[in-house]
């Protein structure tokens, strides 16, 4: 049987290629450029793109199982005809990574021009997601939803500055979330495409606890050997921070609500015991990705450039 895997040279995704090589499973990888795919025994590597359509069928022959990458995120829009594709092509079983949000309740509309930033950004999230979610449970095959709450992995953005300055300039010290470690979205992911026990569940994985953002700098020092400060920016300061590093108004924005709302509670995402029930272990720590993430970080002669 062999499986495919979207999304392969991704942070999750090369890691649930870890995971199925490790099981002994076939596995067929799609990139863009099968350069960013090291070559390796069990692995097929081949050309596939969300966008265009002619390079599926090459990608879907002979497969019976998939991890779906959000394609939303990189389509703009979901759908493309991919999943009835796969399936008319045989496939059998769906893991589809999705988010934390797809599992929120909201009567808000994306385009609800009078709702905050967060609530926009939170309601586009739920019906992009939702919305491929869906595709894969109309279209007949088996499927498991992986929902992931927000990404250990979004840290790296500081990964420049620290590696020039050893600072971190943010609003909100104490905002924080319970940041979900990649390796546990591949490893419920995996479990999912190979084992039969999550069939019609849709999983939301969190990391074990709330980790603020001064922590979060503290345990990303402490893995590189390094003291590291945080610098607090009011809401203002980092508006524009963000602005003069490219981000747009309405990313800028949202960002600071999302921190704002962090601070304490009500919290939006709390922790979810999720990885521990599946795989009988405690999820990652943040303190654990930064150590698997400390060469991100370290200071070296790229500067990277930035104030
Ligand atoms: N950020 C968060 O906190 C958060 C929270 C919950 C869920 N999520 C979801 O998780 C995703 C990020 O996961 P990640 O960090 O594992 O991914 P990642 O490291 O950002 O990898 C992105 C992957 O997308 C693939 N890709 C991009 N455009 C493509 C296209 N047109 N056709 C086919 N593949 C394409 C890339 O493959 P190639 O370049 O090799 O083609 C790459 O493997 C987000 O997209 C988001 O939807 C994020």
């Amino acid at each position: 049987m062999t499986i495919l895997v979207t999304g392969a040279s991704g942070n999750t995704g090369r890691r649930v290629v870890d995971r199925l090589v490790a099981a002994g499973r076939r596995v067929r990888a799609m990139t863009r450029d099968p350069q960013s795919v090291p070559p390796r025994v069990g692995v097929e590597v081949v050309r596939g793109d969300f966008r265009r359509p002619e390079t599926w069928p090459a990608v879907l022959d002979g497969v019976e199982r998939i991890y779906l990458f959000p394609f939303v995120e990189v389509d703009g829009e979901p759908g493309g005809g991919f999943v009835d594709l796969a399936v008319g092509a045989g496939v059998r079983r769906f893991v589809v990574h999705s988010a934390a949000a797809a599992g929120f309740e909201s009567a808000d509309a994306p385009d609800d021009p009078q709702i905050s930033a967060l609530r926009r950004h939170l309601a586009e999230e739920r019906s992009a997601h939702r919305a491929v979610e869906r595709m894969v449970e109309a279209s007949g095959a088996e499927w498991t939803h992986v929902r992931p709450g927000l990404l250990a992995v979004g840290a790296l953005n500081w990964a420049d500055r620290i590696r020039s300055r050893q600072v971190v300039r943010a609003p909100y010290a104490s905002a924080g979330f319970p940041w979900v470690h990649e390796a546990d979205v591949a490893d419920v992911a995996a479990a999912a495409l190979l084992g039969d026990g999550h069939l019609g569940a849709a999983h939301t994985l969190t990391g074990p606890a709330k980790v603020s953002q001064a922590e979060q700098v503290a345990a990303i020092g402490a893995a590189i050997g390094l003291d590291l400060r945080f610098e607090e920016l009011t809401p203002e300061q980092a508006r524009d921070q963000w602005l003069a590093d490219g981000y747009d108004r309405g990313t800028a924005d949202w960002l600071i609500e999302l921190l704002a709302a962090a601070v304490d509670g009500p919290d939006l995402l709390p922790p979810t015991d999720t990885y521990q029930r599946i795989t009988g272990r405690p999820a990652r720590t943040f303190a654990q990705w930064a150590v698997d993430h400390a060469d991100d970080f370290r200071p070296t002669a790229r500067t990277g450039g930035v104030a």
